[in-house]
């Protein structure tokens, strides 16, 4: 099953996708953590995508959709995956559909998180990552055991660059500009589930579980 996760910067998509991913047994394709990997390795794509992340746009749709086409050929896709960050854009959601249909496949479910953007900025702002693993804190929701280390693999957890109040605000603006409207898009080809995302991080992922079911 082929599964968009869809939903504004801060909404709890990278939260919820390791639930997501074990139940339905597919990958997890984060196109924001994918740039993150570049940036980290210091590739010539991660210096491109960089002045674009930490000035909350979107890097550009040519460059998003060839790294998202090289993922989704590899073996462990065949049967599905979790697309989360993507797509962002109408010409990123109209590769995607063309190119699931190319496999005799479509998109199952669109799961989207819908969260009050004043709770968006807090969750951003207190938001820490692992920078080994990309595994994501909270300060007050949801802290590592151990203050700035990762409870799964002891790396360095801090706050991403792209995480400060301005940058949020962009981010957030740019969402509803360029990404909020590919909902108008995806809701004809797909069935939409919306889900309260302000509600304890357990309750979404059982409301999530259950609209997959459903
Ligand atoms: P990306 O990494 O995809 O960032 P994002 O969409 O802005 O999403 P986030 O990772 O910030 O938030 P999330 O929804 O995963 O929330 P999380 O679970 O961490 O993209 C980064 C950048 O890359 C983009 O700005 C863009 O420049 C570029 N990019 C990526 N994809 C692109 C594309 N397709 N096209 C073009 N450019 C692209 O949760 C946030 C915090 O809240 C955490 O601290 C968490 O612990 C906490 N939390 C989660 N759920 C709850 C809850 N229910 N209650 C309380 N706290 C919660």
């Amino acid at each position: 099953m082929d599964v968009i996760l869809f939903g504004p910067p801060g909404a709890g998509k990278g939260t919820q996708a390791t639930a997501i991913c074990g139940t339905l047994s597919i990958p997890h394709i984060s196109t924001g953590d994918i740039f993150r990997k570049h940036l980290k390795e210091g590739t010539e794509l991660g210096q491109l995508a960089r002045s674009f992340i930490d000035k909350g746009q979107l890097v550009p749709d040519s460059v998003v959709c060839d790294i998202v086409a090289s993922r989704l050929v590899e073996t462990d896709c065949a049967g599905g995956a979790l697309l989360d960050g993507f797509p962002r854009t109408v010409p990123q959601a109209e590769m995607l559909y063309a190119w699931l249909e190319s496999q005799g496949r479509q998109v199952g479910a669109v799961i989207n998180l819908q969260v009050d953007d004043a709770v968006l900025v807090a969750r951003l702002s207190g938001r820490r990552t692992c920078l080994s693993c990309g595994a994501t804190y909270h300060v007050e929701h949801n802290p590592p055991a151990e203050n700035g280390k990762c409870d799964r693999c002891e790396g360095d957890v801090v706050q991403r660059k792209d995480d400060s109040e301005d940058t949020v605000r962009a981010r957030l603006q740019t969402y509803a500009n360029e990404t909020a409207p590919v909902l108008a898009w995806l809701t004809p080809r797909s069935p939409v589930h919306s889900i309260h995302g302000n509600q304890a991080i357990n309750q979404v992922q059982s409301d999530i579980e259950e609209a997959l079911r459903g």
